[in-house]
């Protein structure tokens, strides 16, 4: 026994930048941001906290499966960071939502989400909850460096989650890492006396030509696993919710496959790639919109800094 989805929640903040936005501050324009990433606009946090939207997602999302803050058995949340090191971002929205249960981060990368439900699959099969709230928020605007046009334009903040209960819908589920530094984002706040001084450059570091075939590959692969491992054809699979990183990213690894296209949900227009937050928030948007049907057959795909990947395979029940 593992667990089904019984709600979806998410929260955005008020403040849109599109790209004309973004050629004030950095040498870039629309053009080469939508053919390159397919990115339009993205939500920046400016005078919310990352702990607010997290909050909102997470209340939207128990409002979705009928169930309030004493339901949960509990939080799980992939993220990169909340508002501080610690206490962790699970922890600070327990106390905001009025919970009693365990609390704890994982960070994943974009794979958080993948990550988050592994531990919460493990939660389950101990039989140690009933529901589990994942909730997937970020805050990338803030460890981004805004000089630098090659990773600034990329990212949105986002808060997304999923209410898990008791269940038998999950089908498959793998995560995986290959350490290797081709993403990564120094945290430099160290002023011990004892340490020598770090000259890392701070702000979120991408070689993007190795970032962008990693990616493609790791869809491939983890579809065909997800295939292989449900026996259920990937023709037969009713929607592919691939980590919104870039649009060209999942038309390659889409045609790789000779899928159609209506299989592969997108927002990332509208959100750039908000990490973690970018599975969930696709699918409380299709949730929301009437277009998710119970016995659906869904696949969710991530792939991150790390580098991180995570596959799963779920039949939707709600
Ligand atoms: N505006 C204008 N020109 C730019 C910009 C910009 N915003 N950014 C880079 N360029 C220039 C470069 O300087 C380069 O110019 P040069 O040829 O004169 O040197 C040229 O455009 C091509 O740059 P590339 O980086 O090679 O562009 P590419 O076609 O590879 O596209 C992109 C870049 C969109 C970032 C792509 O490589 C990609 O999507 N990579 C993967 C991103 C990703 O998936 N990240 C994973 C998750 S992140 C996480 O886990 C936190």
């Amino acid at each position: 026994m593992s667990f089904q989805i019984l709600g979806t929640g998410s929260a955005l903040p008020a403040c849109k930048k599109t790209n004309e936005d973004l050629s004030q501050l950095v040498d870039t324009s629309d053009e080469w941001i939508v053919t390159r990433t397919g990115i339009r606009e993205r939500p920046i946090l400016t005078t919310e906290m990352v702990t607010d939207i997290a909050v909102e997602a997470a209340r939207n999302a128990l409002e979705n499966s009928g169930l309030t803050p004493a339901d949960l058995d509990y939080i799980v949340c992939p993220t990169l960071g909340g508002d501080y090191l610690t206490p962790s971002l699970a922890c600070v929205v327990q106390k905001e939502l009025g919970a009693s249960c365990p609390a704890v981060d994982v960070n994943g990368a974009c794979s958080g989400f993948l990550y988050a439900l592994d531990v919460a699959d493990g939660i389950f099969a101990r039989k140690k909850a009933r529901h589990v709230l994942v909730l997937a928020a970020e805050r990338l605007s803030r460890i981004l460096d805004w000089s630098d046009r090659s990773t600034c334009v990329l990212f949105g903040d986002a808060s997304a989650a999923v209410v898990l209960g008791e269940g038998d819908a999950l089908r498959f589920l793998e995560v995986g890492a290959k350490g290797n530094l081709c993403l990564a984002s120094p945290l430099i706040i160290n002023n011990c006396p004892y340490t020598a001084a770090d000259t890392r450059k701070p702000g979120l570091l991408m070689k993007n030509r190795e970032v962008y075939t990693f990616a493609v590959g790791a869809i491939c692969d983890g579809l065909k696993k997800a295939e292989e491992a449900t026996g259920i054809p990937m023709e037969e699979t009713d929607y592919f919710f691939l980590h919104q990183a870039n649009l060209r990213i999942i038309e390659t690894a889409r045609k790789k496959l000779g899928l159609p296209e209506e299989k592969f949900p997108v927002n990332i227009h509208k959100y750039g790639n908000t990490s973690s937050a970018s599975i969930p928030l696709l699918l409380d948007e299709w949730n929301r919109s009437g277009r998710l049907k119970k016995g659906q057959k869904l696949v969710f795909c991530a792939f991150g800094a790390g580098l991180t990947t995570g596959t799963a395979a779920i039949e939707w029940t709600k």
